[in-house]
Formats: C-alpha cells, structure tokens, sequence
C-alpha cells in the first residue's frame, strides 16, 4: 500500500464521444472537475484529475463511414481538438485516457475476467429494441411514442447472441449499499430517482455486441466486442493501472472520491458500475455527482436546432477565466441551466470588469500612491473588513466543501463589495490629505489590501490567471498564494508592476456584432474538420464577383464595415463585413471582391448584411480579401 501520508483526492470527468467536436456541455463538466482539483491541491490533497475520450461503438463508427475515413482517424482528430480545448481553458489533468490505448484495452479485459470468474457472465441470445444513438437497448416498457425515452431517437428490433452479465443478481447489494453510504449520489433528488429505478427490478444486461465491429473484441470470442459502457466506464480503473503490472497509482488513488457526469449517464455511473465493480470484487467508488444540463436560451441545444454553442469566441476574446467564471457563477451546480450571450455579457461586465476589477483598481491606486508603491507599514489587528473577510472565507470553504460554487462565489464577491463600503465609509483620501500616511490610513489600507489576497485566492481555482495577476502585483510568498488566514500580507514590501485593469470593460453592442462575425467563421471552421461535403452540396453556395461601389464604417464597430456591391444584379447588394481592423473604407473602394451571394441575411448592429464576402485568414486572425487575378465583370460566377 504506497506510503499513504497525505490526503488524496481523485477526481473523474466522464470521458467524452469523439463523433463530433465539443461544446459548452463538455467543457462544463472538465472545468467543474478542473476547479475542484485546483481547490483540493490547494487545501494541501495530492489530486489525481482524469478525463479522456471515449472512441469505440456505434456512433463513432458511423459518424466515421459518413465522413469516409476509419474510426481511428476521427477519433485522432476529436481528440486533437480536446487537448487544444483543455490547453485553452487551463485544465489541468493528471492523466487523458483514450479507450482506444492498450493499457485502457487491458483493464476492461481484466475487469471481464473477474465478472467471469465470478460466475457473473453466461451467453444467451438477447433481443430487445435497440437505440443506436444511445448505444442501449430499451425494454418496451421504457419507450415513449415507440422511441427511445431519453431523445425519442428511433429504435430497432434486434436479436443477436451476446454475453449476458448477471445484475438481477446485485439488486438487493445494491439497495444494501445505498442504504449505508446516504451520500455516495448527489443532488438528493437524483438518488432518490437511481433508488427507485433499482427497487423497480434489475434484469441482466446484455455486455457484447455481435453486430458491431469497432470495439474491444471479447476476450477468448472476438466475434463480439465489448458493450461500449463496459468498455467505457471501465477508463476510472484502466488509467490507475487496473490490469497491468504496476498498481502503484491504483492502490494510491482508487476508490475515486468523485465521478462527476451529467445527469443522463447518472444511471450507468450508480446502477451498473456499481454492480461491475462489486463483481470484480474491486471497491465503489466514495460519490457520483450528477450535474444538471446546459440549455441555449432556454432550449436543449441540439445540432438539428441549429443551436449548439461552441464558444471558441468566448475564450478567443477574453481567454479562459470569464467563461469558467460564468460557468460556476451562472449554475446552481446539479440544476439546469441556460446559456446566452447577453447573460454572459453582463456578468462579465458587472462581476469581473466592475465588480473584481474596479475594486482591485481603486484599492491599488491608493495604496501605491499613498505608501510609496509598497505595502503599508502597518497591519491591523481587529477591523470590521476583518471580520467580514473571515465570514467569506468560511462560507467559502463550507460551500466549496459542498460543491456549491455558486454560493461560494457570492461570498467572495460579497467581500468585494465589502471592501469598497468600507473605502467609501473611511474616505483614505480625507484621512491622507488631514493625516498624511498616517499608522490610521496604513490600516485601514492594510485592510483593504490583505482582503483583496484572500479574494485572489479564493478566486484561484476558478480563475487561475486572473489570480495570478494580482498576485503579479500584490507581495506575497507561496503561502500567501494559498493560505487564507489572516495577516499573511507583508507590511511595508514592494508592489509589483500595475497590470492594468484586470477585466477591460466590453461594449455590448459591438460585443455581439462581432460575436455574429465571429460565429459565422467558426462554424465554418468547425464543419471543415469535421464533414466533407458533397460536390451537390457545395453547388448549392452562390459565389460571384462583385465590385465595391461604397464603403464605410458601422458606427460604433472597430470592426464592421457596410459596403455596397455590384453583383451585376441591376443594384446593388449590402453587405457588412468584418474587415475594419486591416481595412480602411476608402482602400475597399473599385474593389473586386468574392461574395457569397446566396447567404441567409443577418442584421449586425442594426444593418442588414445580404451576403458574404471571402477572405483569407492570417495566423493573427485578420482577414485578407481574395480578388481575382483578372479583371472579370462583377456577376461573374466563381467555382
Ligand atoms: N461517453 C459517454 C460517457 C462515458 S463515461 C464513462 C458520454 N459522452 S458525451 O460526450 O455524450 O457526454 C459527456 C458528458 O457531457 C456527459 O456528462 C453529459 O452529461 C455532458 N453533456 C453533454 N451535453 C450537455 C449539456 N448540454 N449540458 C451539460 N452537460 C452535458 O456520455
């Protein structure tokens, strides 16, 4: 048993299908998982944090045969843009496994053979009606309208042969288990749902799949593959070494502390995992916690919708820490809840630009300006400020503890609106002009100061390089980095350099021309990694020749530009583009430029756009208009 000194903490997100790229639901659940792993290191746990994909079965071979390449290469693809994900969001993971690796392919064979030795697995034919967008066979019971429960996807009739794995045999264990351990599902609710679907009966559950062909052959048949649940969830064990010759990490780490999932694959995670596990004679793991869903304005995002929110622009313009603000602030964590731009707006705008960094601003103005650019020379000992920041602290910790980062994040911003009552109610300004810097004005500034490093490190797991710029000015040494006691602020040392505003306020109205700009290029981007098209297909897009006839600026826009266009139409078209940052109105002016003619129009800032122009995309983001190598009369077709 490894030399188990410290506490660990190991943490799971569910591993992640590789048929499409992800989107905000994804990230959700990483950068929940990346948050508590930052907190638990940060309160002295050695954390083990896992996440990975999840490449075998149905979906993935089928999305696969439509872009006409092998599963392995779409895979390869997804997961490409997983790590780029994860590097942009500041994860950080201890481990990534992929189903598709030797060691993941090992630990579900071993797992299969200890169910087997357990007299837990026996061959029967198995039919049922069958959900391929689920990976899951319903029984007739369970469907709505003659369709899956979950989606209301299609299903079919299947027989096939395929091994069986004895759950019935688990009900009464595992109502046993949930009896003694009350907290091992959280929200309450939801155990309470996995309890009662328990009590309502277990039949046994059909593990192979004799029909598919991308999956992990069955050990000893590989007529079969491995039921890609089996194969999946079997990733919390494989990447601890489960099945291979060294179980330092394993003995050091398993049982997991916490499976975090949303809440559909609740019932895979606290049923049948479970059951897995007690088979294999393999300890449960301690909590699954099962979060709500992330709408889109209220809706279900789903691609036939058309509403799926990659926010690549998001984290393009104001990098990681505002959308992983906006994540743990916005949710009640385990209820659901609904994304949009204008409520990301304007939390960013009144939490981090007003609410964090005018406090920050304020406080460190004065001080620099009173104390020479140094810390004052004298703490406080006892101070109202104190007393509130204490209070945050506590409620901070409690609801961290709790995973309640929604309250925990009141607290902190509570504090910071503390901080500026309490600079309004003293006025240092009034003090330093009667006193000058006065022992009085050093603690009350001290106040202020030591509780904006406490806000930092509260805030640090959630935004870790908003943490570290105030750190970048506040003097403080790696404890102070992390402590939240009182009084770790050292008196009279030098400020680091002003780093300027924290969270630079954002216009709204351009905000949003521009995020429609910007929508518009990435979901180019991302069905070009994705999808090929067909030549039918690419046929059905309009592009001509047009020829500018007048260019000016969209008031208020740094980046949009109206044009009117000659397309040879008999008048003229407008079009708004995003060019204004590398172009100026005037240069645009006699130019012949490509148009997609054929575009659904869109208003930005009030304008209507009917069109689109093409243009090339430098490594820095600017755009270069594509214009034909010869005068050609505009209305000229391009293919
Ligand atoms: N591969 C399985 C998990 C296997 S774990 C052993 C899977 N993958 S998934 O890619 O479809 O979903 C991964 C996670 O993303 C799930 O926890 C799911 O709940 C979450 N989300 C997908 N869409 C979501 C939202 N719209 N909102 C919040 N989370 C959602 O299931």
């Amino acid at each position: 048993m490894g030399g188990c000194v410290g506490r660990t903490f190991y943490i799971t997100t569910p591993i992640y299908y590789v048929n499409d790229l992800p989107h905000i639901g994804h990230m959700y659940t990483t950068v929940v998982a990346d948050v508590l792993a930052r907190f638990k290191r940060m309160r002295g746990f050695e954390v083990f944090f896992l996440t990975g994909t999840d490449e075998h079965g149905q979906k993935i071979e089928r999305a696969a045969r439509e872009q006409g390449i092998p599963p392995q290469a779409l895979a390869d693809q997804v997961v490409g843009r997983y790590h780029e994900l994860w590097r942009e969001l500041a994860i950080t993971h201890d481990d990534f496994i992929r189903t598709t690796q030797e060691r993941h392919k090992a630990g579900v064979r071993e797992l299969i053979r200890r169910m087997s030795e357990a007299g837990d697995i026996y061959k029967a034919s198995y039919e049922g009606w069958y959900c391929a967008g689920c990976e899951s066979f319903y029984p007739e019971t369970q469907l709505k309208d003659g369709r899956c429960p979950d989606f209301g996807h299609p299903v079919e009739r299947l027989a096939e042969e395929s091994y069986f794995f004895r759950l019935s045999a688990y009900q009464e264990k595992l109502l046993a288990f949930y009896r003694e351990n009350p907290d091992f599902v959280r929200p309450a609710s939801r155990f309470n749902e996995v309890v009662r679907f328990v009590e309502g009966g277990l039949k046994d559950l059909s593990i192979s799949r004799a029909s598919l062909r991308w999956g992990i052959p069955w050990p000893g048949d590989d007529r079969h593959v491995v039921y890609v649940w089996v194969d999946a969830l079997t990733n919390y064990i494989s990447a601890l070494g489960f099945g291979s010759e060294n179980q330092d990490r394993f003995q050091r780490f398993w049982p997991a502390d916490l499976h975090l999932v949303g809440k559909d694959i609740l019932r895979f995670h606290c049923v049948y995992w479970p059951a897995f596990l007690m088979s294999a004679g393999v300890p449960l793991p301690k909590q699954v916690f099962g979060h709500g869903w992330w709408l889109k304005d209220e809706k279900k995002m789903s691609k036939s919708l058309g509403n799926v929110v990659r926010p690549d622009y998001l984290i393009r313009q104001f990098g990681a820490d505002p959308l992983r603000y906006f994540f743990l602030r916005e949710m009640t964590f385990g209820q659901d809840a609904s994304f949009s731009d204008e409520g990301f707006l304007s939390r960013y705008n009144a939490d981090l630009a007003n609410g964090l960094g005018n406090t920050f601003a304020r406080v460190m103005a004065m001080v620099r300006r009173y104390f020479d650019g140094k810390t004052p020379p004298e703490a406080c000992g006892e101070s109202t400020l104190r007393a509130k920041a204490e209070e945050a602290v506590a409620r901070y910790l409690e609801s961290m503890e709790g995973y309640e980062f929604h309250r925990a994040l009141e607290a902190v911003w509570e504090l910071l609106s503390a901080v500026d009552g309490y600079v309004t109610e003293k006025a240092p300004w009034g003090i330093f002009k009667a006193e000058g810097a006065s022992g009085r004005l050093s603690r009350i500034m001290y106040n202020c100061l030591e509780s904006l490093r406490l806000v930092a490190v509260m805030i640090s797991p959630v935004m870790p390089g908003t943490a570290d710029k105030v750190f970048a000015a506040l003097p403080t040494d790696d404890a102070g980095k992390k402590q939240l006691a009182w009084g770790m602020l050292p008196v009279s040392a030098a400020l680091g350099p002003d780093q300027g505003p924290l969270f630079p306020k954002v216009d709204d109205k351009a905000f949003f021309a521009e995020v429609k700009v910007s929508e518009q290029v990435s979901e180019q981007g991302s069905t070009q990694q994705s999808e090929l098209v067909s030549i039918e297909e690419f046929a059905r897009i309009k592009l001509v020749v047009g020829k500018v006839v007048t260019a000016e600026r969209v008031p208020k826009s740094k980046k949009l530009v109206r044009l009117e266009v000659d397309l040879g139409e008999g008048q003229l078209r407008q079009i708004v583009a995003g060019i204004g940052g590398s172009y100026q109105p005037e240069e645009l002016l006699g130019k012949l430029i490509v148009v997609v003619a054929n575009l659904k129009p869109a208003t930005l800032m009030g304008v209507e756009s009917r069109g689109m122009l093409l243009a090339a995309t430098l490594p820095d983001g600017s755009p270069v208009l594509l214009t034909p190598e010869k005068d050609v009369p505009p209305g000229a077709g391009v293919k």
